[in-house]
């Protein structure tokens, strides 16, 4: 029960490692406001978690927008009382080269990846402030080593990572731990549809991925939430400003 009574909230709530959050969270005693523009993933994720007996509210909408953050901070404050946890799992992917890369692609990266991190962070520190607080950003290990082909998705998880050393050195006298983890190859939505986009059978693509990875396997949402709920908790009360890589001990290449 590390999380009893934390104040918790979870962007991306309804997806492969959201959703997986929401339970590891619940089982261990926190109140969630679980944040997602997939309403009814929200709603789903939120009765599992009530079942398991953890206090939920739901709040569904465009992480683009700046006042959907600020709102998703306002309800946690509301609703339970202050934030103690923010993880800022949310995340989409455009995929191309920089000359297949439209303003649109960009545009929705930055928005999504790195200034709803943003936004979300500037509205939850001066309430963590009072007592305070833990964040954990999600980067990518594409953020901090060149991955190939995906310009606006690695520019905007290498501006989480700066985000976070920015955050973790300013914030930590203030009682607040900022870090990051920096996945690679995660078995969720996110993976598996590119390789469906691409024509490929997503299980046949996960076994060949499988053999890339020195420790066998790409990870599973479990791997990356409970190194997550480890940056949160008070067990890495010393760590701040970090960007942990957890990747099987596969590097970047390509
Ligand atoms: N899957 C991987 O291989 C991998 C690798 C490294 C890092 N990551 C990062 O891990 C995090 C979790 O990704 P995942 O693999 O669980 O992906 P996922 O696609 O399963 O989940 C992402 C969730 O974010 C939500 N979301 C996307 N855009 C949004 C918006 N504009 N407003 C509100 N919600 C929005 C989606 O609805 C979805 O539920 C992401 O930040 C991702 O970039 C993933």
């Amino acid at each position: 029960m590390r999380f009893k009574d934390k104040a918790v909230v979870i962007t991306g709530a309804a997806g492969g490692v959201g959703k997986t959050l929401v339970e590891l969270f619940a089982k261990e005693g926190a109140k969630i406001v679980i944040s997602d523009r997939n309403e009814e993933g929200c709603v789903s994720v939120a009765k599992a978690a009530e079942e398991l007996g953890a206090k939920v509210s739901v709040v569904a909408d465009d992480l683009s927008e700046k006042e959907y953050c600020e709102a998703v901070i306002k309800t946690c404050v509301e609703q339970f009382g202050g934030i103690d946890i923010l993880l800022n799992n949310a995340g989409i992917i455009p995929r191309g080269t920089i000359e297949e890369t439209t303003d649109d692609m960009w545009f929705s990266a930055m928005n999504v990846n790195l200034n709803a991190v943003f936004f979300l962070c500037r509205a939850a520190i001066p309430h963590m402030k009072k007592s305070g607080g833990a964040i954990v950003n999600t980067s990518s290990v594409w953020g901090t080593y060149p991955g190939p082909n995906h310009v606006a998705y690695c520019t905007s998880k290498g501006a989480v990572a700066a985000l976070t050393k920015n955050l973790g050195r300013d914030c930590a006298p203030l009682g607040i731990r900022v870090n990051a983890v920096c996945p690679h190859e995660i078995n969720t939505p996110m993976i598996r549809t590119g390789f469906e986009r691409r024509g490929l059978d997503p299980e046949k693509a996960i076994e060949a991925l499988n053999k890339t990875v020195p420790i066998g396997r790409i990870a599973e949402p479990e791997d990356i939430a409970d190194v997550i709920a480890f940056l949160a908790s008070d067990q890495a009360r010393y760590i701040a400003g970090e960007c942990v890589e957890v990747t099987g001990a596969k590097p970047v290449s390509g």
